[in-house]
């Protein structure tokens, strides 16, 4: 529809049926027959308001939607076409691993086309936009959404917030393709104490310099909606911050799309204590700039009277209700309102083969290699050793973590499944042991039925059959499997834990397998870093395989039996122990630092009963076979303005394997009016060194990539000594100096 007409449009509609543009429900609302007793009653607002609703939340699948759009424009009025939006975080059917392995992958191209995929799926599926990718950045793994967030590190974030945009929006030009909705405008990532929904407080340079560039990078990358987070930023909450979303978002980025509230957060406000009451709420989220109501009852019920209060005026409700009507346009809705998806495109486009390949590529690419002991990795495929694969995720499906929520976990391969088409089916032994998680509480305040808990946590009978059977089985092995980690409830939304440890009955398996001697590969599942600390002791090898998806059976098949050199590194640090977090490579320089401080002994910036670092550092992952860093050279020591610094380093592999090296580069500036951080990540380069080769990595520094955020959010670069700081992870590097002139 042509802009003038779609003012006209505009200039027609009622108050009301401007307010319900303004207004998104969840599939429920769409079907409840009896108003009396269904979710309108819950949520306290009329049918009228559901009727005009413009948006819905997480109702899949072409079938439904379209009957929920045919039912839609059915009505008398003027029958604006519904914008269908869900959580598409990590594939729709098509599950990839959860974005904290797509971060270790290093690989943003691979990614982006992971997300082309997944917006073609959807397309076919009948959604328009993705609530994706979560982009917030992350310290404390004790948080459960570190598992939708791609690291620690704003550089690397920005790469992926970039190809995870591109991705899902790339078709739209076409017509095809989804709107990616980047979230939680701002910092939900820094909540205190990992606790979620909790608060986040923080220096602006800070703000500026680490949680809002991945942000930032969406919004560049053409992101056409924008979500509030659930929390505060510095006392005030995000879904009411008009400096955020006003003065940063629009203003300063000049983002000219939807801004969506999280999840009744404009209902929160209220609970927050920045809200008398939801009319009060509704103008405050209103009045900073938050175009759609999720799923509470406030902007249909306040906007109304806060406008003939004289509180508000109509031209804010224009504005917000104009840029959905922009939206629903660019979409092309008006005049396709199911957007060309069908059950036939469905069929023809859900799950495919090239998809589940790219599943297969980004697993695997997406697993770390944490420890192998005596190259006790990779295995020989098809040989005579027998095999024991142990433990409750050796034959599991649920592998998909909690934000995948249009897959089904029946297209998972299993580590069973994958590994069997390696080994001769003599040789291979699979046990359960025990389950993945017995404690029954958890999962009553997981929101599980308590009849329902016996079927996930076995009777002692039965557990103790299966930890027998998995002894013995091992006992007879030469080479342990072990796959055990996390229950998908222990991590996502609302996961946050203190204990980052492998559920004790796993642990004490683990341990039992340790006393008999044989060689141990351990695979951990988790959302989240966990404290690997007493698997490392009790395995010769340890592969972080996050939730790796519906091809996850297949990806650490390729790793274990070779197909596949390993070649992830971590986006973010792994504890040593819990209570080290927040824990990330790059915080700024003590005045007591443990390893050059003038003080000795006691006085200086350390644990007294734990390591000060992690376990495993950032950027840090193993490959099979060896390489060598030489000393990197760069080509001036002294820069000016409107130059560059050329480094190069030599990467020889004197291995009879090729391997993937991600060759990162970080920087110092070693004095600056606020204080830097001790290494930041500018550039990384992952490039394939063949067998009995040396490759020569090259990067070019240029001086505006070395400034820095000062205390008022404004960045500026200032001459001074800079060391550039090459290798293969934060933590082993090479340094060379030189000076950018005044
Ligand atoms: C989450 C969002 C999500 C929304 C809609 C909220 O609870 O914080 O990330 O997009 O629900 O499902």
């Amino acid at each position: 529809m042509k802009k003038t007409k779609l003012k006209e449009l505009l200039n027609s509609l009622t108050l009301e049926e401007k307010i319900g543009q303004l207004i998104q429900l969840s599939g429920e609302f769409y079907n409840a027959s009896d108003i009396s007793l269904g979710p309108q009653r819950k949520l306290g607002i009329t049918q009228r308001m559901v009727d005009l609703s413009g948006s819905v939340l997480n109702v899949t699948g072409a079938k439904e939607i379209h009957r929920l759009q045919q039912k839609h424009l059915a009505k008398k009025g003027h029958a604006i076409p519904l914008l269908f939006m869900s959580d598409i975080v990590y594939g729709y059917k098509t599950v990839y691993p959860i974005p904290l392995g797509m971060g270790a992958t290093w690989n943003p191209a691979l990614v982006k086309k992971a997300y082309e995929n997944a917006a073609e799926e959807a397309y076919a599926g009948g959604q328009q936009v993705a609530f994706a990718p979560m982009v917030d950045l992350v310290h404390d793994a004790r948080w459960g959404r570190v598992l939708e967030s791609t690291g620690e590190d704003p550089y690397l974030n920005s790469c992926f917030a970039n190809a995870m945009v591109s991705g899902f929006q790339s078709g739209l030009e076409d017509g095809k393709g989804i709107v990616s909705c980047v979230k939680h405008f701002a910092a939900y990532g820094a909540v205190e104490g990992g606790r979620e929904y909790n608060s986040a407080d923080m220096s602006i340079s800070n703000l500026f310099q680490n949680y809002l560039p991945s942000y930032k990078a969406a919004i560049q990358a053409g992101a056409k909606m924008v979500m509030t987070s659930l929390t505060t930023l510095n006392g005030v909450p995000a879904t009411a911050d008009k400096w955020l979303l006003n003065n940063i978002l629009r203003k300063s980025w000049g983002f000219d799309g939807v801004v969506i509230s999280d999840y009744a957060s404009i209902y929160e406000l209220t609970q927050h204590g920045f809200a008398l009451n939801d009319q009060d709420a509704a103008y405050k989220a209103l009045d900073a700039g938050v175009d759609i109501d999720m799923k509470s009852p406030c902007y249909a019920n306040g906007l109304k009277p806060l406008l003939e209060d004289g509180r508000l005026s109509e031209s804010k409700i224009d504005e917000a209700t104009w840029r959905v009507l922009s939206l629903k346009n660019d979409l092309g809705l008006f005049e396709d309102p199911f957007r060309g998806s069908s059950e036939e495109l469905e069929n023809q486009d859900l799950l495919t083969s090239s998809k589940r390949k790219l599943a297969r590529e980004l697993g695997r690419e997406s697993m770390v290699l944490l420890k192998n002991d005596n190259k006790v990795l990779p295995l020989k495929a098809h040989s005579n050793r027998k095999i024991a694969l142990i433990g409750p995720y050796a034959d599991e499906q649920s592998m998909l973590g909690l934000w995948a929520i249009h897959g089904d976990t029946k297209n998972t391969v299993t580590f069973k499944a994958g590994i069997s088409e390696y080994v001769d089916t003599d040789n291979l032994v699979v046990e359960k042991g025990t389950d993945i998680i017995r404690d029954k509480d958890f999962f009553i305040h997981s929101g599980r039925d308590e009849d329902r808990v016996e079927c996930v946590i076995s009777d002692a009978a039965t557990e103790k059959l299966n930890h027998d059977r998995a002894i013995a089985a091992a006992a007879d092995a030469d080479v342990i499997i072990f796959a055990g980690g996390e229950h998908t409830l222990q991590s996502g939304e609302a996961g946050s834990r203190t204990k980052l440890r492998l559920p004790d009955n796993q642990q004490k398996l683990l341990n039992e397998l340790a006393t008999l001697g044989k060689p141990i590969i351990s695979v951990i599942i988790s959302g989240r870093p966990l404290v690997l600390t007493d698997i490392i002791a009790d395995s010769d090898a340890v592969i972080e395989a996050w939730f790796p998806g519906i091809e996850g059976g297949h990806a650490l098949a390729d790793i274990v039996f070779g197909t596949y050199n390993p070649s992830g590194r971590l986006s973010m640090s792994m504890p040593y122990v819990e209570s080290q977090a927040p824990i990330y490579y790059n915080h700024l320089s003590t005045g007591r630092p443990q390893k050059t401080s003038q003080h000795v002994g006691r006085f200086v910036s350390r644990y007294t009963d734990a390591p000060t670092g992690p376990l495993f550092s950032f950027g840090y992952g193993l490959s099979y076979g060896s390489v060598i860093y030489h000393k990197p050279k760069i080509d001036k020591t002294s820069i000016k303005e409107g130059e560059s610094v050329t480094l190069s380093v030599a990467v020889e592999n004197p291995s009879k394997i090729d391997r993937t090296e991600t060759v990162q580069l970080y920087f110092h500036d070693e004095a600056a009016s606020v204080v830097q951080p001790v290494k930041r990540l500018i550039n990384f380069k992952r490039e394939i060194v063949p067998a009995e080769k040396t490759i020569n990595v090259v990067f070019e520094v240029k001086p505006k990539m070395l400034g820095f955020y000062n205390q008022l959010g404004e960045y500026i670069v200032e001459p001074g000594k800079f060391e550039l700081m090459v290798g293969q992870n934060s933590n082993e590097t090479q340094a060379v100096k030189f000076y950018l002139e005044d």
